[in-house]
């Protein structure tokens, strides 16, 4: 089968740092499902692995996550799924990735195609609704029934793949949402989506909040790196507010600040439960489908934002470098092979 993988760490202007190569036929076993990938979309995930590997000969390692295609065999253990079902899902970290003809995934992590919506539109979506999801509803405990509504969540980043669509699951939940962004393409991106308010990130946030008439928020979510805002968020945040996280810091930060206002710290890592094997990894198959069915009554709208073309190696890597931008607006898909 086809398939797009790497050897070794090199930047992604190199041709060789992604490879079309002939990989073998997986074989579902276990948990496992068999699925034809019919679509990919990349995420900054792809570039850090492919970049970080360092130097030496690793075996040809396939990367990719999010992914969205047709069952094709089931393992002895698998109850979710059957053969013909159609399926999204966003992978595990140190497993073979979805940029192959087939791939094997665990079913527990898997959900059901949104019948609605198209392979492109569907692939663009898993990584980052399951990070949305898990950081506001169960990171951040936000209650998804309505009961916040009104509350104010300031998502640092509004206008990448995770922040368009946790804006729409934050305003789906009632909340006013204040995104951040820094070019008039990217606050565009912010408002489509429905942000209430998007301020600059280059420029004072505590003014800008104070200027539109909030002296604090409630929550806040960091799309980016947080060693420029942690201060500021024990500044912004009300009592009981929380901050989460999905960039980890890069200097020390101290919780010591989090303590008058009884303020919670977290960090959302969407590879937890597989990595892990956690026996609530399911949690992730549950969260797909309850997704599914707000894609197919029109509540949550994908958020590819491109198709770069068929998936193969001089089209991932483009799609790879121009995530490392770190400017990308939504997501970028790969359709079909060619
Ligand atoms: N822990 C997890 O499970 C997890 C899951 C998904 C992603 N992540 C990480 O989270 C980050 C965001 O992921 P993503 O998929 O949303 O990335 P993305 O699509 O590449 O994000 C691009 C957006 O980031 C904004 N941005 C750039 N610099 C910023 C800054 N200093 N402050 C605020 N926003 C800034 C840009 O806005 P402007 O162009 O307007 O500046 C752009 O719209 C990445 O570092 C990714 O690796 C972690």
């Amino acid at each position: 089968m086809k398939a797009v993988g790497f050897t070794r760490s090199l930047p992604s202007s190199d041709s060789e740092s992604l490879i079309d190569f002939d990989a073998p036929m997986p074989v579902a076993s276990g948990h496992d499902l068999l699925v034809e990938v019919k679509a990919v979309s990349v995420n900054p995930v792809d570039y850090r692995v492919r970049r970080d590997m360092g130097p030496g000969n690793l075996g040809t390692r396939i990367l990719g996550y999010d992914a969205a295609g047709i069952v094709t065999a089931v393992g002895s253990d698998c109850r979710l799924f059957k053969v013909g079902d159609e399926v999204y899902y966003a992978g595990e970290l140190m497993r073979q990735g979805s940029n192959s003809q087939f791939h094997l995934v665990d079913e527990r992590i898997v959900g059901h195609k949104p019948a609605s919506l198209s392979w492109a539109d569907t692939a663009a979506m898993p990584l980052t609704l399951i990070t949305a999801w898990e950081g506001l509803f169960e990171q951040l405990r936000i209650r998804r029934d309505g009961s916040d509504s009104g509350k104010v969540l300031l998502i640092l980043g509004g206008a990448g793949g995770v922040g368009s669509i946790m804006t729409q699951l934050a305003k789906h939940a009632g909340l006013t949402v204040i995104t951040t962004a820094s070019r008039p393409e990217s606050v565009a991106q912010c408002l489509h989506y429905g942000a209430d308010l998007v301020l600059d990130h280059t420029q004072d946030l505590k003014a800008q909040l104070a200027a539109a008439g909030h002296t604090s928020v409630h929550w806040i979510f960091s799309c980016a790196e947080l060693d420029g805002y942690f201060t500021l968020a024990t500044e912004l945040l009300a009592p009981f507010g929380g901050l989460c996280t999905i960039v980890a810091p890069n200097k020390p930060v101290d919780l010591g600040l989090f303590k008058i206002k009884a303020l919670r710290y977290s960090h959302e890592f969407m590879f937890t439960r597989s990595m892990f094997r956690m026996a609530e990894m399911i949690e992730q198959h549950t969260l797909l489908d309850a997704a599914a069915a707000l894609f197919d009554d029109g509540t949550l709208r994908s958020t590819r934002a491109q198709t770069l073309g068929v998936i193969n190696a001089a089209n991932l890597r483009k799609a790879h470098a121009q995530l490392e931008t770190t400017h990308t607006l939504g997501k970028l898909v790969l359709e079909g092979w060619g």
